[in-house]
């Protein structure tokens, strides 16, 4: 074992720029689920290569890829972090989409960072532990999306390091806005100690809620308002238009096969009507029952959430570049000799995705 020494210098912070943290200081808030689904339909779109990583100790994501025998329960990441081995994530649990698995292993790589950090009375060092490890495969995506744990605070941290986005999703009780509170905090903390590299609040996703109630939006935008005030965020623009909605058995159903959303129902519409095995005097395929319209329902969601998603990063990096156009025009305006000064994200300019339901990819 080798102490993790990385300096923030020596970090390609450049390559981590589309890097997303879904997080909540609660458990059961779709954190796994939204993670999936984000990675699943980006890669789903032309040209783009996503990495999906799992930094949770319950290791689900795996589940939700339909690749937990695989898994290797978070050891290469553990190895990783230690030795400064190069990540070898799973590679194409989809067509596009690599992912580092996450798991029990990664309970100890969590007790091992704590250690250095107090040895090296260095409270920053988790910030840096896992930037340090993915920046060299960063380059390979245009997105990377980490599922984060609603405890463990040094893994919360290490993925706040890595990333420049956060996205928390939340349902409406107290205690998942308290989750969101606390992550908010850890943030906060995160965005001092993590420089040169920024981290902002992309969005707050209400998830698993009944989309019926008409009043819910408005309720929670108010309560989450009291909330975010106190850390200077903006409820109002933070809040997704989506709504995630809850739809137990097709999540439960989906997750269970290893399949995706829209993949189930697409699986699903293509299975046999319900009345055939009757008529034939057979059981009915199990498939079946999610021949629903909240499956589809709910595949739209994420559809519609992963468009604007990848539409408000696309916003704020043309709004990024702008300002360094604006820049660079005034230093040349004072003809200055022009310290570097931030730069516009190298990717390719965010495109749209589609919006509806289509392409099986199971
Ligand atoms: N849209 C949904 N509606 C209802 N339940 C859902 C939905 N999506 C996922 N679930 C279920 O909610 C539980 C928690 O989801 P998960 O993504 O694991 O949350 P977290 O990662 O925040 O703990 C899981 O059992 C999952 O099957
Ligand atoms: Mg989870």
């Amino acid at each position: 074992m080798v102490p993790v020494r990385a300096a923030a210098d020596a970090i390609d912070w450049e390559a981590l720029d589309r890097v997303v943290a879904v997080i909540n200081g609660k458990g059961g808030v779709l954190k796994t689920a939204l993670t999936a689904h984000l990675a699943g339909l980006t890669a789903q779109a032309p040209d783009y290569r996503v990495l999906a990583v799992d930094l949770d100790v319950q290791g689900n994501l795996a589940l939700d890829f339909g690749v937990q025998s695989s898994s290797d329960q978070g050891q290469g990441l553990m190895q990783s972090v230690f030795l400064g081995k190069p990540l070898e994530p799973l590679r194409e649990v989809r067509p596009d989409l690599d992912l580092v698995t996450g798991g029990r292993e990664l309970g100890t790589l969590s007790a091992f960072i704590a250690q250095q950090a107090m040895s090296q009375r260095d409270p920053d060092l988790p910030l840096r532990a896992l930037a340090t490890s993915l920046a060299p495969i960063a380059g390979d995506y245009d997105f990377i999306f980490i599922d984060c744990p609603p405890g463990e605070e040094v893994l919360q941290q290490m993925a706040l390091g890595a990333a420049r986005w956060v996205l928390i999703p939340t349902r409406t009780d107290k205690a998942s806005r308290e989750g969101m509170v606390a992550v908010a905090e850890r943030f906060i903390r995160a965005r001092e100690g993590k420089a040169p590299q920024a981290l902002d609040l992309l969005a707050v996703v209400l998830a698993g809620v009944n989309p019926s109630a008409s009043a819910l939006r408005a309720n929670a935008l108010a309560a989450m308002k009291e909330d975010l005030e106190a850390f200077g965020a903006d409820a109002e623009r933070l809040l997704t238009a989506t709504i995630v909605r809850y739809a137990e058995t097709v999540a439960v159903g989906a997750r269970d096969r290893g399949l995706l959303v829209p993949e189930l129902v697409n699986v699903a519409a293509e299975a046999e009507p319900w009345w055939q095995a009757l008529r034939d005097g057979r059981p009915r395929s199990d498939v079946g029952r999610y021949q629903s319209a909240s499956g589809e329902g709910l595949a739209d969601d994420y559809f519609a959430l992963a468009a604007e998603v990848l539409g408000r990063i696309g916003e704020e990096e043309a709004a990024q570049r702008a300002g360094v156009q604006d820049e660079q025009l005034q230093d040349g305006a004072e003809e200055t000799d022009g310290e570097a000064g931030p730069r516009a994200p190298e990717h390719a300019e965010v495109g749209q995705l589609p919006t509806q339901t289509q392409g099986v990819r199971a």
